[in-house]
């Protein structure tokens, strides 16, 4: 998740584009960088970090043109560094890119063949070679963008300019948000509308496949053959603190509504349907080691650790191997008994958790390798271990952490497969299966989200208890910890999770009719045990609602609340269950007026013991 941003007019494109950046900053902050066409000629600014040391740079050594494009970058492809920072250039082409591009090995190969120097470890390079590549062989820069868009695999918002045709913006998207805005001096691009607002609240919404051309006459519209396409402009009477999180109130709901496309990122480009195989090519440890590895082991924190668990039900599930899972803090302390020939994997949004990190060295002293799965690229996590796992989610900034933890699954569904493969517990086409169950996955969150109403219900009815306990079994027990996690940090409610079995040795004392209970009873091999866990708590009067599988009629009897989730195999139920119950939790603190993104006495990241 990047921002970008252009404009066309007559005042300097420096200051828009830099003011512009700043309400874009959400969507990435890890480096920024403008280019701007002064004289006839691109020039290019890129700083590393915040977007103050851009602001910086051309405090030292300013520029000046009315023409320009801005980006601000959230790492996918290449670590945060002046080098992968955008915009990128290519002969007189210059671009910016939001979203990730699937096929750009392939694209990278057939260009350097072609003798195009890639000077950076991005995707988005390949998109400028390809731009300029096509203007040799074309006369326009419209003709250009259209033929190299046409290659492109995978998700993408693209603006570029080219010094050939200076009063010229050219925009396209695929995946990802693009706005375009304008007003009596001025043209505009940005990947929300957020920067447009000092200029115009009339904007056009772009949808997948458009193409944009900026001029000073103004906007137009076309699809990829050049067929003229009308969208419709909007007003927009948002405040800016509403417009960056996507008119959501709170950036948690925000990105609990993100999670389909996230799940779509984590998966992208990462797999090869053919051989029935996820193609972790970003994991820098060679793969087969994993033939060899003598024990495995997952350390996190928080609700990272539930991802980690649930990773360990899902290797020993499909790959049949004993798996330990650990918390940080537990960990780093316990002399673990890790040796040479093992493999830690550490789980980390951040890749900053002071534990996790620990843990992570601790593992390594002891002569393991780390394998990590991180959100954060270039995060301390990420530089000190042998090989990662990006999660692609973008920033999360709600301190109540959501699509991190479900990306973080998708990553362990990924890994587990490769694995899997590599030591032939799987074949190709138990691998295919697989992957054709991973790609239903974003639908199933969808479901979710559809029926969020439902879900508002279920907080109405009891957003005014004290206490709630979570049950689940299996890989769901996770996510009963997870779900209670949710609603004790944002709604300040106590809640326990628990394994569903295990009720009945202490906790079912706690029971009576003022204490919910949250049963997860998806349709699976322990269906029937959750169920009879559910009549027991039913029989000390206990208010329950059940998150079962959609068509399953059987708990209507039993349970006082029901809310369905898509009939899925029983591996893939934790990340649609988790959705609802982070609905269910943020309704729940919503109705209690609490202050959701800043929950009292949390920070997002945990940099101490
Ligand atoms: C809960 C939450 C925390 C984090 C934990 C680990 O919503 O966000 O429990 O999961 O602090 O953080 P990371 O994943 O950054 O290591």
């Amino acid at each position: 998740m990047c921002g970008i941003l252009g404009y066309l007019g007559r005042d300097n494109a420096v200051d828009v584009l830099v003011n512009g950046l700043k309400r874009l900053e959400y969507r990435g902050y890890d480096s920024a960088g403008i280019a701007v066409l002064q004289q006839g000629r691109i020039e290019v600014r890129r700083s590393v970090g915040a977007l103050r040391n851009l602001e910086e740079s051309l405090k030292r050594e300013s520029l000046f043109g009315t023409t320009g494009i801005g980006h601000t970058r959230w790492a996918t492809h290449g670590k945060p560094s002046e080098q992968n920072a955008h915009p990128h250039c290519s002969g007189n082409v210059v671009i910016v890119h939001n979203g990730i591009i699937e096929n750009y090995l392939t694209l990278k190969q057939r260009l350097e063949n072609e003798g195009y120097v890639f000077e950076s470890e991005t995707d988005t390079e390949a998109i400028a070679h390809l731009f300029a590549f096509h203007m040799q062989e074309r006369r326009s820069f419209l003709q250009a963008f259209r033929a190299g868009i046409r290659e492109l695999r995978g998700s993408y918002a693209i603006a570029g300019m080219c010094e050939a045709e200076p009063d010229m913006l050219l925009v396209t998207r695929s995946g990802c948000p693009l706005v375009l805005g304008q007003n009596e001096n001025a043209v505009f691009l940005s990947s929300d509308v957020t920067p447009l607002l000092a200029h115009t609240r009339t904007v056009t919404f772009l949808e997948d496949g458009d193409l944009g051309t900026l001029t000073p006459r103004g906007v137009t519209v076309t699809d990829g053959e050049g067929r003229p396409i009308s969208r419709e402009t909007s007003h927009v009477d948002w405040n800016a603190e509403a417009v960056e999180k996507g008119g959501a109130p709170h950036f948690m709901l925000k990105e609990i509504h993100e999670q389909p496309e996230i799940l779509l990122d984590t998966l992208r480009g990462r797999y090869s349907y053919d051989a029935g195989d996820a193609d972790l090519l970003d994991v820098t440890i060679p793969l087969e080691t994993f033939r060899q590895v003598r024990r495995m082991w997952i350390v996190a924190c928080g609700t990272s650790w539930h991802a980690g668990m649930v990773g360990k039900y899902l290797l020993e599930s499909l790959i049949r191997r004993p798996v330990q899972v650990d918390i940080g803090s537990e960990f780093r302390y316990r002399e673990p008994l890790v040796q040479e020939g093992d493999l830690v994997i550490t789980v980390s949004q951040s890749g900053e958790t002071a534990d996790t990190l620990a843990a992570a060295r601790e593992a390594k002293r002891l002569g393991a390798r780390v394998l990590s799965i991180v959100n954060v690229v270039g995060s301390t996590l990420a530089r000190e271990s042998d090989g990662v796992l990006y999660t692609r989610c973008g920033p999360e900034i709600s301190v109540a952490s959501t699509k991190a933890f479900t990306s973080q699954v998708m990553a362990f569904y990924l890994f587990a497969l490769h694995v899997g493969r590599t030591c032939h517990v799987l074949n190709p086409e138990d691998g295919r299966w697989w992957l054709d169950q991973l790609a239903a996955v974003p639908g199933y969150v969808e479901h979710v989200i559809k029926h969020e109403a439902e879900l508002v219900s279920l907080a109405k009815r009891f957003y005014r208890k004290r206490n709630f306990i979570y049950l689940g079994r299996g890989i769901n027990f996770p996510i009963a910890l997870e779900g209670a996690l949710k609603l004790k940090e944002i709604s300040y409610i106590h809640a326990e999770g628990y394994a569903a079995g295990e009720m009945k040795h202490g906790p079912i004392a706690l029971i009576d009719e003022d204490v919910p209970v949250v049963v997860l009873a998806p349709r699976n091999q322990l269906y029937d045990k959750t169920l009879s866990n559910l009549m027991e708590v039913k029989a000390r009067n206990a208010p329950v609602i059940a998150l079962v599988s959609e068509g399953d009629h059987s708990r209507d009897v039993s349970a006082d609340c029901v809310f369905a989730i898509p009939d899925c195999h029983a591996l893939l139920s934790p990340i649609p269950l988790a959705v609802a119950l982070q609905l269910f939790a943020y309704h729940v603190a919503v109705l209690r007026n609490i202050d959701v993104d800043r929950p009292r006495n949390l920070a997002k990241s945990v940099t101490v013991e």
